[in-house]
């Protein structure tokens, strides 16, 4: 039986606005969704002065519900401030869409949370995080639990591929348990690299591969 979609919802997924990548942006982040293995891609392009979002993009590998979000999540962000913009939540992301099926909750979770993490990436790169608490392997972990891994579309921690995570003097060595040859260990690195590099107290990111 086919999911109850509003007109509005089908309206965005048929119709979706900013699709699509900014080309140096100021800001990015992808984030996946553990419930269903699905990701969204944000992009910023925020004014330096008024921290205002003058453009948002967005890419989408997940279903009709996180589609039609991810649309109406960057219509609301478009214009405001980076502080007015986190404060968007997937329920009224959810209520502008005129409501989603329960069961697809996670889907504009995902969508709300992916432009959250654009955000504080915006807010990491230009030195705007308040709280400066050390960063410890813990920390790291947790920021390891939104790189995904491209071959399952689960996280690297989730799928086990952490083998050693270590700090010291400001740089952070990520051990990976994959081969520097598999197709996706760039991304893998590129990504390790967009989460934890911008952490306030980290110089340097190396991540290895164990073969
Ligand atoms: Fe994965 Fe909707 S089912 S985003």
């Amino acid at each position: 039986m086919p999911l109850p979609y509003s007109e509005i919802v089908m309206e965005h997924f048929r119709h979706p606005r900013n699709v699509g990548r900014i080309e140096n942006p100021d800001a990015k982040a992808v984030e996946g969704s553990p419930a269903c293995g699905d990701m969204v891609a944000v992009y910023l392009k925020v004014d330096e002065k008024t921290h205002r979002i003058e453009d948002v993009k967005f890419e989408s590998y997940g279903c009709a519900s996180n589609i039609a979000t991810g649309s109406i999540v960057t219509e609301l962000a478009k214009g405001k401030t980076i502080e007015e913009a986190k404060q968007i939540t997937w329920k009224e992301a959810s209520d502008a869409l005129g409501g989603l099926p329960p069961i697809k909750t996670h889907c504009s979770v995902l969508a709300v949370d992916s432009l959250r993490a654009a955000i504080q990436n915006y807010e990491e790169r230009h030195g705007l995080v308040a709280e400066r608490e050390p960063t410890t392997v813990e920390a790291v972990t947790r920021r390891l639990k939104h790189v995904m891994n491209p071959v399952v579309g689960l996280d690297l921690v989730r799928t086990k591929l952490v083998r050693e995570v270590s700090i010291a003097d400001g740089v952070v060595r990520v051990v990976i348990d994959l081969p520097a040859t598999h197709q996706f260990a760039n991304n893998i690195r590129e990504e390790i690299e967009e989460k934890v590099g911008h952490l306030w107290d980290v110089q340097q990111v190396v991540v290895q591969f164990t073969e």
